[in-house]
């Protein structure tokens, strides 16, 4: 059956509409019309930044990584690329682990430990490193100052990581112990998956 239109200048019964009646059913009209038009164009500019936050498959595939550390010395390190940041996984010496243990967190200007493995946690050494023996360290290469990467293999005052950009020294547990820098080293999620296997992620 046939329903009149609110803005046809027609009463719904039948009545011609006054100037004021007809004007205020017109403007309802553009009103419901521009804003359904509104609602459409803000779907669909939306709708790219939807599509664009569902993360394609190789940004999957990179959330995660194994690396292989057999082969690793003591005393030496290796850097990978993980969500594009370097990672460093060093393998320390006896004697960087003893001094790492011994340095009382007082020393700190960071005291918490900044490991996705351990929250709120503080800052010990044992809380910094992969495992208990503190043999493996596994940290984001990137200074917590301002991002540079920071140079390592007992670099800087403490025996640790060195960033030359502004001079921040971390120790061997990568522990900021002096300069700008605000914060100890990031210690990404991690586990090992064998002996020699280490995932990142
Ligand atoms: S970026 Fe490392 S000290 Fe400034």
């Amino acid at each position: 059956m046939y329903s009149q239109p609110e803005n046809s200048g027609i009463s719904k019964g039948g009545r011609p509409l006054s100037h004021a009646e007809d004007t205020g059913s017109r403007r309802d009209f553009l009103y419901v019309a521009t804003a359904t038009t509104g609602a459409v164009a803000v779907g669909a500019a939306v709708w790219p930044l939807v599509d664009q936050m569902n993360p394609s498959a190789d940004v999957q595939a990179l959330s995660s990584i194994e690396i292989d550390i057999d082969g690793i010395e003591p005393g030496t390190q290796i850097t990978k690329k993980w969500r594009g940041k370097p990672v460093f996984i060093r393998r320390r010496t006896a004697e960087e682990i003893a001094e790492s243990r011994n340095t009382p967190l007082a020393d700190l200007p960071d005291q918490t430990s900044q490991n996705d493995n351990k929250f709120e946690t503080d800052a010990s050494d044992e809380n910094r490193t992969l495992d208990e023996a503190g043999e493996w360290l596994v940290m984001i290469g990137v200074c917590t100052h301002l991002g540079c990467i920071p140079i390592g293999d007992g670099a800087g005052d403490f025996g640790g990581w060195f960033c030359p950009c502004h001079g921040s020294h971390y120790d061997a547990a990568g522990r900021i112990r002096k300069g700008p820098a605000p914060l100890n080293l990031l210690v990404p999620t991690s586990e090992f998956l064998s002996d020699t296997v280490i995932k990142l992620g």
